[in-house]
Formats: structure tokens, C-alpha cells, sequence
């Protein structure tokens, strides 16, 4: 018998979760996002080899030619590949997939807005979990950036009460991440809790803050996860936060609030009141300085013995090749990502350490999405726990000294 061969393609956009808010798609909206992930899969994969191909044969020797050496930095690739013409027209390409995508999503929820809106007044009338602070200002880099193409961001109001750019986050990000993170994009913040559970039985936490949670993908599994704690979800980002709660309350979770509330600025919250703060592919998205004064609040919100955990891609080390950080990098220059590359090159470690926390209770570990099996079969993977071909994060944590909490053995990738 032949060997059975695993075809990687992605899931058609059918298994995608169909909560009462998400906004409907119809045969022509379904069709565009299962050519939509099928193209990006295509670009990151089989043409996204050739960019390897053309720098090996084409675009490193020509450097090698001109500067009697190798490139010592990854924008140094970049310098170069940037004049290459198989990288131009894939990275026009990739760009474009981005755009499509997000007027794909665009054009599916606006056309049933109203409908949308209405449903989520349904759910937050009245609502004490959502709490809004019209004395939070939107930070520049949120306000000055459609990140990832998105027009408007997280933050436009098109409209009193408006929903879209929430509706438009949760319809689509199954099409940019290919499925990898299940099929309410939820596989993050269930990886992140089953790591929890796994390596921390004894730990309980009951407060614990999720600092931009958008719609809450990875807050709202957290929250099912640990049902007996509180869990605060804070975005600055309207929006967002009005549908995300309108979407928990939808998948029937109710121990989690949605705050509107910067990051930098939790003085609402006092010293020691909160067991685990984390963040989901939030980090990348803040500039620098700002960053460093939310590594401060955390550290003082975080109870002694408390968790700090920020999922994020891996960081280019010295392990990295050039090549993979330059390829890694691309979403800073072409994809509305301006503070991607700065974050991934810091030493996240003496960040936290300047924050206060022991340079001795860091640890990094990796986590993989936790895929629906109905969506990546064991059967595929050939490993039960594993479902191979999800997305795998970088988690970059920090235990604040103090009272233990529970068993926290240091765990490094
Ligand atoms: C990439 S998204 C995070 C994704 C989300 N954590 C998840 O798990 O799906 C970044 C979010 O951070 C929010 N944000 C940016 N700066 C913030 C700040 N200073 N305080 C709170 N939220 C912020 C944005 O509005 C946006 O919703």
C-alpha cells in the first residue's frame, strides 16, 4: 500500500466557529476567504521557498561580490532582497492577499451591520462587564497605524454603538493564520491555559488581567478554563471591547469583564490585586517606551508569587539566522507593523528585570496552538496532543517575588 501522504491544505472556511455574533457569511463571502487562505498558505509556502532560493543563488553572492562579505544584519538582507524581482512581486502579492482580506471582511459585515449592532445591544445592555472610560486616550501608535491593513484599526467608530471593526477581526483571522488556531481563533489562549494547568496544577489564580484583548480569542478560553476566577479583558479600542463582550456572552462565558483602559495607566487597580497579567501577540503592536511603562504596572498589579505571561512570535537571538529574521521581519515594512522589529530584537529579560522583576523567575517556553481536532485530525499528525501543523508561540513569562504560587519550576524552550 502506498504511503499515505499528509496534504497540506488548509480548512475550508465551512468549520469555522459560528457563534450568534459572528456576522454570517454567504456562498460568494465563503468562496472569497477559502481562495483568500488558500493563497496565503501558497505564498508562505511553496513561493514563499523561492525567496529563499533567489537569496542563496542570486542576492547573496552579488553581496558577497560587492562587500567581501557576508550581510551582518537582517536589514541588510533586506536592503538587498528589496531589489530582487522574485522577492518585489511575492511581497506585492503577500500584501495585497493582506488587503483583499480585510475588504473581504469589510464588505461581509457592513452589509449586515445593523443587524450586528442590534444583536450586540442585545447582549450588553445594562451590562456591569462592560465598562467604558470615555478619559482613555487613544495612544498614538493604536491611532496612527491600520495595522495590518486594516482600515481604521481597532479603534474607528464608523457610528454610535458601532461593532465592525470587532465583527471584522473575529470573521477573519481564521483566513490569515490558515485555521492554525482552531476554529474559534481561539488556540493561543487555550494553549496558554493548558500550559497553566499542566505545569502549575496546585495554582489557582483569581484574578487575572488580559491587557488588549481585542474581541478576547484568548481571554474568553482563559476565563473557561479557570471559571471560578475573575478575568479583566482591557482594550482602548471601543469597538472591539463592545463586541468582544457581546461574543463571550454569546459563547455563554461570564466571568470575564470588558474594560476600556490603557495598559499604561491601571492606576484603577490597586498594588497586589491580581494573580496572572497576560498578553496575546499584544507586545508588537506598543512602541518601546510605552511598553516599559506597562512592564512597570504590571509588576505592581501582579500580587507576590503572581504570573506575568506575554505570547508572542519567538525573538531573533543570536540562534536565529539573519535570513529567517529578515523573512520574520516582513510585517514591519509591508504590513503595517512599525514596532515589529524593534520588539522582537529587544532582551525581553532585562525589560522585565528593569520592570523589577528577578532576572532569576524569567523563563521562555513555547506553546503551540491548540487546534481543534476536528480541524487538524491526530489521524494528519499522528500525535494526539500535538496537532502538527498549528501555530507555535514564543511565551516570554515572569514570576513576581514573593509568596509562592503554588509549583513554578523554571521552564526554558
Ligand atoms: C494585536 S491586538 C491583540 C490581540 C488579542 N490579545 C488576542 O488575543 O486576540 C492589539 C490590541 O491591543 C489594543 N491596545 C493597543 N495599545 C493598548 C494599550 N495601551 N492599552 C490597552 N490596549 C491596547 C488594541 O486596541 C488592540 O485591540
Amino acid at each position: 500500500m502506498a504511503d499515505e501522504k499528509v496534504i497540506d491544505i488548509p480548512p475550508a472556511y465551512t468549520v469555522v466557529g459560528k457563534h450568534d455574533m459572528m456576522a454570517k457569511a454567504n456562498h460568494d463571502e465563503t468562496a472569497r476567504f477559502n481562495y483568500l487562505v488558500n493563497m496565503n498558505k501558497y505564498l508562505s509556502s511553496v513561493l514563499g521557498a523561492g525567496n529563499k532560493l533567489a537569496y542563496d543563488t542570486r542576492v547573496l553572492p552579488a553581496f558577497e561580490k560587492t562587500h567581501g562579505r557576508q550581510p551582518n544584519h537582517r536589514h541588510e538582507i533586506r536592503r538587498a532582497m528589496m531589489l530582487d524581482p522574485y522577492h518585489r512581486l511575492w511581497s506585492a502579492m503577500r500584501r495585497n492577499t493582506m488587503e483583499q482580506r480585510q475588504q473581504a471582511g469589510r464588505s461581509l459585515v457592513l452589509r449586515q451591520i445593523d443587524e450586528l449592532v442590534e444583536k450586540a445591544k442585545s447582549y450588553n445592555e445594562g451590562a456591569e462587564t462592560l465598562v467604558f472610560d470615555d478619559s482613555v486616550e487613544l495612544p498614538r501608535y493604536v491611532a496612527g497605524v491600520d495595522h495590518h491593513c486594516m482600515p481604521g484599526s481597532y479603534h474607528t467608530e464608523l457610528f454610535d454603538e458601532d461593532v465592525s471593526a470587532g465583527a471584522n477581526y473575529d470573521a477573519g483571522l481564521f483566513v490569515t493564520t490558515g485555521g492554525a488556531l482552531g476554529a474559534y481563533a481561539d488556540g493561543g489562549g487555550q494553549a496558554v491555559a493548558r500550559w497553566a494547568r499542566n505545569e502549575h496544577p496546585d495554582w489557582q489564580p483569581k484574578r487575572i488581567l488580559d491587557i488588549g484583548a481585542t474581541i478576547g480569542h484568548n481571554a474568553v478560553p482563559i476565563a473557561q478554563a479557570y471559571p471560578d476566577a475573575e478575568v479583566v479583558a482591557i482594550d482602548v479600542s471601543k469597538p472591539v471591547l463592545r463586541y468582544g463582550h457581546a461574543r463571550a456572552k454569546a459563547l455563554g462565558v461570564d466571568n470575564i469583564s470588558f474594560v476600556q483602559m490603557s495598559a499604561e495607566d491601571l492606576s484603577k487597580f490597586e498594588d497586589n490585586s491580581f494573580d496572572w497579567v497576560q498578553t496575546t501577540m499584544f507586545l508588537h503592536e506598543t512602541s518601546n517606551a510605552s511598553m516599559r511603562r506597562m512592564m512597570a504596572e504590571f509588576h505592581r498589579v501582579l500580587k507576590p508569587g503572581g504570573l506575568m505571561l506575554h505570547i508572542e512570535q519567538p525573538q531573533y537571538d543570536d540562534e536565529m539566522p539573519l535570513y529567517e529574521q529578515f523573512i520574520r521581519d516582513w510585517d514591519a515594512f509591508n504590513n503595517n507593523e512599525p514596532f515589529w522589529s524593534k520588539l522582537h530584537e529587544l532582551d525581553l529579560d532585562e525589560v522585565f528585570a528593569d520592570a523589577g522583576f528577578s532576572h532569576n523567575e524569567c523563563f521562555h517556553t513555547g506553546v503551540r496552538a491548540w487546534a481543534d481536532p476536528e480541524i487538524f485530525p491526530p489521524s494528519q499528525t499522528g500525535d494526539e496532543e500535538d496537532h502538527g501543523r498549528a501555530a507555535v508561540w514564543h511565551a516570554l513569562g515572569a514570576w513576581k517575588e514573593g509568596a509562592p504560587a503554588a509549583s513554578k519550576e523554571k521552564e526554558v524552550a
